[in-house]
């Protein structure tokens, strides 16, 4: 009897014990997670910058695609409040005119940089990995003030952004300090001097402010990028970023001239066009010095490894064998995409290229072809190029499916996608969010 109470008052004993153990170790993780507020400066007038540093500070920002995410639609540049939907729920940018109240017109430099860098805002609140410091935080001191004066040049906008819509307990922002823990690594990018010093700037572009592999590069369940799979292919808004590396599924070898026109045109004759979430990239790109983007290219053509001159394999074109197996399909091209991409269309004869060579149809993952299909290709640089319709509307998820697969058998050797039809029905769920 003596001996059951002390088991039973020593257990109680262990609990509070545990618990105020997993308490204190709460409130040591939330003081560890604590960042300062920098205090708020008078506005700076936009005089007291040098007009060579905001030059430079206009070209960044475009390098770095901030207008892309922090500017919504229909709404004046580089206010905020566009949505973007992650696998947590649906994040607003904040505004980055020099606005007092709703922008940074109260941020020093310094308050700029550690944003940028280490993912803190001026006030002390973490901030969501989608504001891409991953990459970021390799921009050098310097380009990050130009930025910064390019910044608060620009005429304050009064717009607030709406709160964020995140599945708890993710709204909680102290949780984000044990996240950038484990995948935020700070430090340049380092310079490799065997190496010509375009492909070094190309480095750096590629790495930090281009923030390519924000979407090229495959995520974790925590929503970080998995370094050692760098450039492996990545998912972005729904669209399927194919790898950059030497697993890049184009069916000709990338040069870097060929890189160097997709990127600035959003299209190459030999490979595909820039389509989704790559075609604000290629806007912006097109307005950078093309010394910029030639570096960008010199560092990408490297990850992709191999010799474009190895011998050119003749494109697939089995017709025969594809219309036998998907006959809907083949009955589907002909009525609805034929009129611009069979041979002898109009559209072809403009060096346009033919559908063997695009890398959609040949990568493993069916979904940008998916959503090629469902919302349509703009030219990504205005005026520029025929535009492909959207067939969202006009063709079910079934029918989407069987002009893929007859796509895939028809003008690649590769073998047939699986589960296709619930791929397409995802990437329309997808691509109409949020
Ligand atoms: C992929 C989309 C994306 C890109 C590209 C992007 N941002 Fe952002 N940024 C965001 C989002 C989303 C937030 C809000 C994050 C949050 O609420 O925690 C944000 C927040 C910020 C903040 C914090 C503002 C505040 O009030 O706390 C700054 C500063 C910022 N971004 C600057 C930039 C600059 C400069 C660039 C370009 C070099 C840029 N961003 C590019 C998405 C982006
Ligand atoms: C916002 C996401 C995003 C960012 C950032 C991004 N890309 Fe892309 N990229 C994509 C998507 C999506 C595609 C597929 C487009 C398509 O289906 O036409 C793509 C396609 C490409 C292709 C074509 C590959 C092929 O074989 O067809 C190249 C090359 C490329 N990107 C290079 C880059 C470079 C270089 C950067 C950085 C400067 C970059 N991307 C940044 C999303 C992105
Ligand atoms: C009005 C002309 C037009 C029609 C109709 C059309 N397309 Fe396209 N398609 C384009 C253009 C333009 C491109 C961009 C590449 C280019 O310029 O060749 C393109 C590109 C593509 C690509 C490659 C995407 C990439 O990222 O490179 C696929 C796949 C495709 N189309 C499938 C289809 C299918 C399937 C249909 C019918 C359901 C269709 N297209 C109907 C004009 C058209």
């Amino acid at each position: 009897m003596v001996t059951l109470r002390r088991t039973a008052r020593s257990k109680w004993w262990w609990v509070t014990a545990l618990l105020l153990l997993g308490l204190a170790g709460a409130l040591i993780a939330l003081a560890l997670s604590w960042r300062p507020a920098i205090a708020p400066i008078a506005p700076p007038s936009p005089g007291s910058f040098a007009p060579a540093q905001v030059v430079r500070g206009a070209m960044l920002v475009k390098l770095g695609d901030c207008a892309v995410c922090h500017t919504r639609d229909g709404g004046r540049p580089l206010a905020g409040g566009r949505p973007l939907a992650t696998p947590f729920g649906t994040l607003y940018s904040d505004n980055l005119t020099p606005d007092p109240e709703t922008g940074i017109g109260t941020w020093s430099a310094a308050a700029f940089r550690r944003a940028m860098k280490a993912g803190v805002s001026r006030s002390g609140a973490h901030l969501y990995p989608a504001l891409p410091y991953e990459h970021f935080t390799h921009v050098r001191d310097a380009d990050l003030d130009a930025i910064y004066a390019f910044l608060m040049t620009r005429r304050p906008v009064r717009e607030a952004a709406p709160a964020n819509r995140l599945i708890f307990p993710l709204g909680f922002r102290p949780l984000l300090a044990g996240w950038k823990l484990l995948f935020l690594h700070p430090g340049e990018t380092p310079v490799d001097p065997s190496r010509s010093a375009e492909w070094n700037r190309g480095a750096y572009l590629v790495e930090g402010l281009g923030h390519c592999g924000g979407c090229h590069t495959p995520r974790n369940l925590a929503g970080g990028e998995i370094r050692s799979q760098a450039y492996a292919g990545g998912i972005a808004e729904g669209w399927r970023a194919p790898a950059l590396n030497a697993a890049n599924p184009a069916a000709r070898k990338w040069t870097k001239e060929a890189l160097v026109t997709y990127l600035r045109t959003g299209i190459s004759p030999d490979h595909s066009a820039a389509a989704g979430p790559m075609g604000p990239v290629v806007d912006s790109l097109s307005q950078v010095p093309e010394a910029e983007v030639r570096a960008i290219a010199a560092y990408i053509v490297s990850k992709m490894g191999g010799s474009p001159s190895a011998p050119v394999a003749p494109l697939p074109d089995h017709a025969d064998a594809a219309a036998r197996r998907f006959p809907e399909g083949a009955v589907l091209f002909g009525g609805a995409c034929a009129g611009c991409h069979g041979p002898g269309a109009p559209m072809m004869g403009q060096g346009r290229p033919l559908l063997s060579l695009a890398t959609v149809l040949r990568d493993s993952d069916p979904t940008s072809a998916a959503q090629a299909v469902l919302q349509g290709i703009a030219p990504p640089v205005a005026g520029r190029g025929p535009k492909m319709p959207g067939f969202a509307d006009a063709l079910t998820d079934q029918q989407i499916a069987a002009v893929l697969g007859y796509l895939r058998a028809r003008y690649t050797d590769r073998p047939d996608w699986k589960k296709l039809p619930a791929t397409v029905a995802k990437a329309r769920k997808e691509g109409a969010q949020p």
